[in-house]
């Protein structure tokens, strides 16, 4: 769906996301959100607060899963993720914090394996995730799912592709701070949701949604897996929506 601007599209996606919330409170029900971060997703989370605080929105039955986290990466640290879902959501919501998960960056690396298979399986016991949102990297990337994933592809850690760690040097303070790797749902992981909603602003989004949509169905660009998935929406802007 294109849209007149990150704005327009972000509240649709905003009040959607509500009205699921709403409905599984009336029926005393729990619902499961894949987050995920990155500047794509800020303003539906800042439409979600405002919901919050001005129409009584209540996060008390929503359970969280984060599609990514950098490794290694400290909980409190600048760039972290987990910094960045207090930031903008998680901190102004009355949501319990032990409903959230994002991915730990600070384990042993002999234990992420495992864990991350938990992951995997705590959303399933949860029975799986209602909404995700995603955004895309210009690599073709969700969550950290960079070119090479296949949809078989489970949470893992992962090497990122040297345009993430350039596009990713922004919010670090050198090219020696940004992370090699990352912890990450797979592309299976992702492709069990019930509905997918990703969101791409800006013309410098253009060409990487065009392959994602209207190109082949390939682990280079491994946004273009969601091609598969029977419930998947886009929402871009103008911008976003040139090379359409
Ligand atoms: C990072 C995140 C992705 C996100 C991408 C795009 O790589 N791990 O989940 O989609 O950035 O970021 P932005 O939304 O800022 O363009």
């Amino acid at each position: 769906k294109v849209w007149a601007d990150a704005r327009e599209g972000s509240k649709h996606v905003a009040q959607t996301i509500a009205l699921s919330i709403r409905q599984r409170q009336q029926e005393g029900e729990h619902i499961v959100l894949g987050l995920a971060t990155g500047s794509s997703p800020i303003q539906v989370y800042q439409e979600l607060v405002r919901m919050h605080k001005e129409e009584g929105l209540s996060f008390k039955n929503v359970i969280t899963f984060n599609l990514d986290e950098y490794y290694p990466m400290k909980p409190d640290a600048q760039q972290s993720y987990v910094r960045f879902m207090r930031e903008y959501l998680f901190d102004h919501i009355d949501i319990k914090k032990e409903n959230i998960h994002i991915p730990d960056g600070t384990l042993p690396i002999e234990q992420v394996e495992e864990y991350c298979r938990q992951y995997d399986k705590k959303i399933e016991i949860l029975g799986g995730i209602d909404i995700q949102l995603l955004g895309i990297g210009r690599t073709g990337h969700i969550g950290f799912n960079e070119p090479g994933s296949w949809d078989t592809s489970d949470t893992r850690l992962v090497r990122l592709d040297a345009l993430t760690r350039r596009d990713a040097l922004k919010d670090f303070p050198s090219e020696e701070d940004v992370p090699y790797r990352a912890m990450t749902m797979g592309i299976r992981s992702i492709l069990k949701a019930k509905a997918i909603h990703l969101l791409a602003w800006g013309q410098h989004k253009a060409e990487v949604v065009k392959r994602a949509v209207e190109d082949e169905i390939t682990p280079s660009i491994p946004s273009s897996f969601l091609q598969k998935h029977p419930n998947t929406r886009f929402h871009v802007d103008t911008g976003a929506a040139e090379c359409l």
